[in-house]
């Protein structure tokens, strides 16, 4: 066992001591143990833990009292990612948009991962999380325990339509805007140009989603079996389509930076405020239709394919 894996929680300042043993915890990769010394039995922790961690961790005492409280706490399913949580329920995603953690695009992080990377404490992560789950917001949609027949056709009929309605509005509003605004400001004949290639990968995107994707994840639910769409097996296409969506988001992210995420300068007219706020709800939806993708119903599909 590592060094930093057996804590005595008695010399530690009662603010440090929660916060450190679930540190020390996220921490642990699969199979790893850690020890908590105590005065006194941490049952409380027990409790906790499986709050925040059910099924992920055994606990064992090594010794029980009076005086001295030991017990092993072992990780036997690592953490969940980002992408995992949002799957589960949907409401967390507005705390880890809120904090800039992708969600999507690179949902395989852990929480611990994805905190470092935007520089945030995990514990304010977590206990935003926590406030999510009691959140009055209306609750989430169970995506995560839908037919994936059934999940697939929701994406083509809401999110695939939202695309091919809503891609010609964005594009003829960012050339308008940067056709008046252009000289003023040169950002958004960048932006032109990137909402030009964004809209048109995209619609070619949810065709061959459609097209191969989705029929061959019906294939393998109906026979069974992995199928060749279009000379391509499943696990190939939705390695494409994983690609696809790395390239949407850059797209997104690129956007998002050379119009300092959004910011509308003194001189913008209605078609420029309109712009943006479309550009936003477009974000907005592709997020969650790409959550939906690459953290359901990719996965689950690939699952399927190795029974
Ligand atoms: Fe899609
Ligand atoms: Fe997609």
């Amino acid at each position: 066992m590592k060094k930093d894996n057996f804590i005595n929680v008695t010399q530690l300042p009662p603010p440090l001591k929660h916060p450190t043993i679930f540190k020390a915890f996220q921490s642990l990769a699969e199979g790893e143990a850690m020890v908590i010394h105590n005065d006194h039995d941490p049952k409380p922790l027990y409790y906790q833990l499986s709050a925040e961690y059910p099924d992920t961790f055994t606990w064992e005492y090594l010794q029980e009292g009076p005086q001295v409280w030991e017990v092993k706490i072992t990780c036997t399913q690592k953490e969940e990612t980002v992408g995992e949580i949002v799957a589960k329920d949907y409401r967390k995603a507005e705390v880890f948009k809120q904090f800039g953690i992708d969600f999507c695009c690179n949902g395989g992080k852990t929480l611990s991962e994805a905190s470092k990377e935007v520089n945030i404490n995990l514990d304010t992560l977590l206990s935003e999380l926590e406030k999510a789950d009691i959140s009055t917001a209306a609750p989430s949609q169970d995506y995560a325990k839908w037919p994936l027949d059934f999940l697939a056709d929701f994406i083509a009929n809401t999110h695939h339509q939202y695309v091919r309605e809503t891609a010609p509005i964005i594009e003829g509003l960012a050339d308008k805007v940067s056709n008046v605004h252009g000289a003023s400001h040169p950002e958004l004949r960048d932006v032109a140009k990137r909402v030009k290639s964004l809209t048109a990968d995209l619609m070619q995107h949810v065709k061959d989603e459609e097209s191969f994707v989705f029929p061959a994840i019906k294939k393998l639910i109906s026979s069974g079996k992995p199928n060749i769409e279009n000379g391509e097996s499943l696990d190939e296409l939705i390695k494409r389509m994983h690609v696809e969506h790395d390239h949407a988001g850059e797209d997104l992210r690129y956007i998002r930076k050379i119009t300092d995420d959004y910011a509308l300068p003194q001189d913008a007219c209605n078609s420029y405020m309109y712009l943006f706020e479309k550009l936003k709800e477009f974000e907005d939806d592709l997020f969650r239709h790409i959550h939906l993708e690459n953290n359901i119903l990719f996965p689950k599909s690939v699952a399927l394919e190795t029974v």
